[in-house]
């Protein structure tokens, strides 16, 4: 498939997303356009949970909580993160963004839920609900979806956790970078997270320019390191 013009989102049709499992037994998607797998060929649902759940919703403390996703892809944080409001009685406001939105029935054949757990029609819902706006889809967890490039996208949010999950930095080296990275800042809570797999040097480096204060944690499943990156209470936007 053709890459496509910049500003303007492009569906991916359902026959040209093709699904694979990973190491922990759940699948994942390979993008047509770019090449890469959507999560760890280790396991999807494991990095999910590991990198964004525990390093990063379970980071913040308070009842409510503001998520921030780049790349809402087939909304496996997304669900990761109901569930986790739900175990913990958070109520949360998630915003995510999408260049390249994934028709329901390419997200329905991963199995992720099955029609008789209580959350799929909540997750169906993140994905047929309308983009760029506001929408209630379970109790106490409302979502806003921006269908376009990261680049042009400006949240209308302030965060208290970003996930960070973009494509590989070798893929998308542009969106790793300190522009993106600053502009995240400005958009992250003081004393606020961003999450992500990557602990490359330039990733790091990245981060530190645009203000975080960056810690290695472990990776997930047997992978060295992921990053926290820490917006310090007394930091201000750069
Ligand atoms: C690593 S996958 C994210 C997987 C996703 N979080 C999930 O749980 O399935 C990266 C996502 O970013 C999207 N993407 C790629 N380039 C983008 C851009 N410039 N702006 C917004 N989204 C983009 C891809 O289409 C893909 O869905």
């Amino acid at each position: 498939m053709e890459r496509p013009k910049r500003n303007e989102p492009l569906l991916l049709p359902p026959e040209t997303v093709h699904a694979e499992a990973t190491g922990d037994g759940s699948m994942t998607l390979r993008h047509p356009v770019l090449g890469d797998l959507y999560h760890s060929s280790r396991g999807a649902f494991g990095e999910a949970e590991h990198v964004y759940i525990r390093a990063g919703f379970d980071a913040c403390s308070g009842p409510d909580v503001r998520v921030f996703e780049m790349g809402f892809g087939s909304g496996l944080n997304a669900l990761l993160t109901l569930r986790r409001a739900g175990e913990t009685g958070r109520r949360v406001e998630y915003h995510t963004v999408e260049f390249y939105p994934l028709a329901w029935e390419t997200v329905e054949r991963l199995g992720y839920v099955s029609p008789e757990d209580p959350f799929y029609e909540p997750f169906r819902n993140m994905h047929i609900c309308p983009w760029k706006e506001e929408t209630e889809i379970a109790p106490g967890f409302r979502i806003k979806k921006h269908d376009g490039e990261l680049a042009d996208t400006e949240p209308d949010a302030i965060f208290d956790v970003i996930y960070f999950d973009a494509f590989a930095p070798e893929t998308q080296p542009d969106l790793w970078s300190e522009t993106v990275f600053r502009k995240l800042f400005r958009h992250t809570a003081p004393g606020g997270v961003l999450v992500t797999y990557s602990a490359k040097g330039e990733v790091k480096r990245a981060l530190r320019a645009a203000g975080y204060e960056v810690t290695r944690l472990p990776g997930a499943l047997g992978k060295r390191h992921m990053v926290r990156a820490v917006r310090k209470t007394e930091t201000s936007a750069r």
